[in-house]
């Protein structure tokens, strides 16, 4: 199986190649970045495909920067929505499996209960807006062999994130404050990555002509962004203190939703998943941020 894995500087996509390594002989992965593979265009989408064959492609990459988007509409629908669709034509007319990354801000964040897969969508913001329109283009066109994650406040060893941004600037300030109002759940790069690498492993997966589905993904438990950032401090050692803020004393250009804690029975009854508790997975990630010598303890 020949596997294009796009994003590849991206959090989740190096999580998946830091996990491949090893797996190399079983599949054959082909990371792409933005250099190799530029999705602001169709055309060149459609020119790369022409000429490199896959079997399965897995959609890393996206306009991540949820308050940019807001003033960049057009060119997140470009990377969220168009080329999305455009890998979701190319894939079904070329049989080609597809693993599709979404997000928790397709919600609106009323819920008072767990998000299912069910539950209907109506986003807060643009960044949210175009990942829905990028998932339901793939709805349209890929009745069959598509599979859509939904997952939530990713961090990771890599580049910047709520972990990494926390500890730098814990490391220079002694108090922060932090907005306890809005509740989700963590998810840890690598242990998406490891379940994406499971799921493509997994029997019901590789069954033909599989219909389409959406799954949602993040660690087990809840918080808040108050509570991460406390549990954090915690494992860091750093002395600072955190403060808890509403919503409203931190404005951002973007609307973000109050609760986005999803229901991950789904993914795990489907595909005998087992999901780590998000502070175990924080551990996981620190030790390792520790062993890069990113978190400098004194
Ligand atoms: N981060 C979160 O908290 C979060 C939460 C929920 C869902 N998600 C979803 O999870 C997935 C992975 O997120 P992530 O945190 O790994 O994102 P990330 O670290 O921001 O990586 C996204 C990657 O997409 C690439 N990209 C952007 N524009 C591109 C273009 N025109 N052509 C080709 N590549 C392009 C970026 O390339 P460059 O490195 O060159 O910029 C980057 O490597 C995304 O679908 C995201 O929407 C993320």
């Amino acid at each position: 199986m020949i596997i294009l894995v796009t994003g590849a500087n991206g959090q989740l996509g190096k999580s998946i190649k830091s996990l491949v390594e090893p797996q190399k002989k079983s599949y054959s992965f082909v990371f792409v970045t933005r250099d190799q593979l530029d999705l602001s265009s169709p055309s060149n989408i459609q020119n790369y495909f022409d000429t490199h064959k896959f079997d399965l492609i897995i959609n890393c990459a996206a306009y991540t920067a949820v308050d940019k988007a807001e003033n960049y509409q057009e060119e997140a629908d470009m990377i969220n929505h168009i080329a999305v669709k455009k890998i979701a034509e190319i894939a079904k007319s070329n049989n080609i499996k597809l693993i599709h990354i979404s997000t928790d801000f397709v919600f609106d964040g009323l819920k008072h209960k767990p998000y299912s897969e069910s539950d209907a969508c109506s986003p807060l913001n643009i960044y949210g807006k175009t990942k829905l329109e990028g998932e339901n283009a793939i709805l349209s066109i890929m009745k069959f062999n598509a599979t859509i994650i939904r997952t939530s406040w990713l961090y990771s060893e890599y580049g910047n994130n709520f972990v990494s941004t926390i500890i730098k600037l814990a490391q220079k300030n002694n108090n922060l404050n932090i907005v306890s109002d809005q509740m989700g759940t963590p998810t840890y790069a690598k242990d998406l990555g490891q379940a994406i690498l499971n799921i493509i492993k997994n029997e019901k997966f590789n069954e033909p002509n599989r219909v389409t589905e959406i799954y949602h993904y993040s660690n087990e438990g809840e918080c808040s962004w108050y509570d991460f950032a406390k549990e954090v401090i915690n494992i860091s050692g750093i002395k600072c203190t955190i403060s808890s803020i509403n919503s409203e004393d931190y404005p951002t250009a973007a609307r973000r939703s109050r609760n986005t804690i999803m229901s991950k029975e789904k993914i795990s009854n489907e595909f005998g998943l087992k999901i780590v508790f998000w502070k175990d997975s924080l551990k996981c990630c620190m030790k390792n941020l520790s062993t890069l010598s990113l978190l400098n303890k004194e």
